[in-house]
């Protein structure tokens, strides 16, 4: 792979493109293991990809907020479903908030479904693609793609965000921030301080040689804000870096790079690490992470729209009363898709999804 990797050196993205098809041909017929393979760190070669862009998307506009999603490459199951829930529920609401919704992703390995990943860009022009093979260990060169993407394509904008697609936002209260730019200078999250991993073949394992010190502390990757005021000298700093480009992005970008670049970590209550499973959760926070499934997820947020929401200690009964009163209705009106799905079937699936997973405590239920 490594030897590969020269080839790519200086070329148009879609003469490297083909090389990689041709890497990819390679690899696929001889060894799983060689794909598999974790470097630790990455290459000026892999760095060069990410100036590189396969499927391009427009300029923000004059104060618009960018929202980046780190998503995979894929046109079916858990990550193609992902991005779906995600357009139906809180991207929907980006126009109206100026914000705009760019899923980011690299290259298949499987390149026979690049054209319906172009397909899907075409039809909701929210996908941008970089020149390099999509994988868990290519993360660090993902958020580097999307930070230079952003210093060339919104430079305009107040803030940028990064979230993965398996993160709920609140764009309301986003919006809120952002208009009264309440959100401080610097990077914004939740701060993270953990030792060092040092158990080998664990996914988040770090060899001492590549970094010593026996703990970090970042902003959990799963979704940060970062004021455009710090974007030119965050990049500058991840260029003149010289240590190891590591290839666990959050805390590579957040902690090492943000600390040497002397760029602000500022600690927010309002990014959950754990999807919350009421509406008084989703109602304080700004992301919430790990939402069990994407229709999950789906649900969780329908409900929340459709609730009472200037008065979340109320509201946790799901009487037919309550139904009945309900000030808002979803809006099904402007969804994109056929698929009708009813306010009493979202409830009603949504309140068994939280007695499946026992996560009723502290709430009460009206009897209806
Ligand atoms: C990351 O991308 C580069 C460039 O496409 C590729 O050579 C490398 O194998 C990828 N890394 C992993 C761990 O797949
Ligand atoms: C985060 O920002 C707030 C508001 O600007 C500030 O008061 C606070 O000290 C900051 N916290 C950190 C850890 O920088
Ligand atoms: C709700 O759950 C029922 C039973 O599992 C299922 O048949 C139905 O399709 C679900 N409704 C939605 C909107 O997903």
């Amino acid at each position: 792979m490594a030897a590969n990797n020269k080839l790519l050196i200086n070329n148009e993205w879609s003469s490297s493109l083909f090389m990689v098809m041709i890497t990819t041909i390679v690899l696929s017929s001889s060894q799983l293991s060689l794909i598999d393979c974790r470097n630790y760190e990455h290459s000026s070669t892999e760095m060069a990809l990410t100036n590189q862009v396969v499927i391009q998307q427009r300029d923000c506009y004059p104060n618009e907020t960018p929202i980046f999603i780190h998503t995979a490459a894929s046109t079916s199951g858990k990550y193609f479903n992902r991005r779906q829930v995600i357009r139906r529920t809180w991207a929907r609401e980006a126009y109206k908030y100026k914000m705009r919704i760019l899923f980011v992703m690299g290259v298949p390995r499987d390149l026979s479904i690049e054209r319906s990943l172009k397909m899907e860009a075409d039809k909701n022009h929210d996908i941008l693609q970089f020149n390099f093979i999509e994988d868990y260990y290519n993360l660090t060169l993902k958020a580097i793609s999307l930070l230079k993407w952003s210093y060339r394509h919104c430079s305009n904008s107040p803030y940028m965000v990064k979230t993965d697609d398996d993160v709920v936002l609140n764009m309301p209260m986003l919006y809120q921030l952002v208009r009264q730019r309440k959100i401080p200078s610097g990077l914004t999250g939740l701060v993270m301080t953990t030792p060092a991993n040092r158990e080998n073949g664990h996914k988040w394992h770090m060899p001492e040689h590549l970094y010593p010190k026996d703990s970090y502390e970042f902003l959990a990757g799963f979704s940060y804000l970062l004021s455009m005021d710090k974007l030119k000298s965050f990049l500058k700093t991840i260029i003149t870096y010289p240590g190891p480009i590591l290839d666990i992005d959050d805390l590579f970008l957040t902690g090492i790079v943000a600390d040497y670049g002397k760029i602000r970590r500022n600690n927010s209550f309002r990014f959950k690490f754990f999807c919350g499973t009421d509406v008084c959760t989703m109602e304080t926070s700004l992301a919430m992470h790990a939402c069990p499934s994407a229709k999950n997820s789906e649900y969780m947020y329908r409900f929340w729209k459709n609730a009472d929401r200037l008065s979340c200690y109320r509201h946790f009964r799901l009487s037919r009363s309550y139904r009945r009163r309900r000030p808002r209705s979803i809006s099904t009106t402007t969804t994109t898709t056929t698929e009708h799905i009813s306010n009493d079937q979202i409830i009603a699936n949504y309140t068994d999804y939280l007695i499946d997973s026992h996560q009723l405590i502290g709430f009460k239920f009206r009897q209806p």
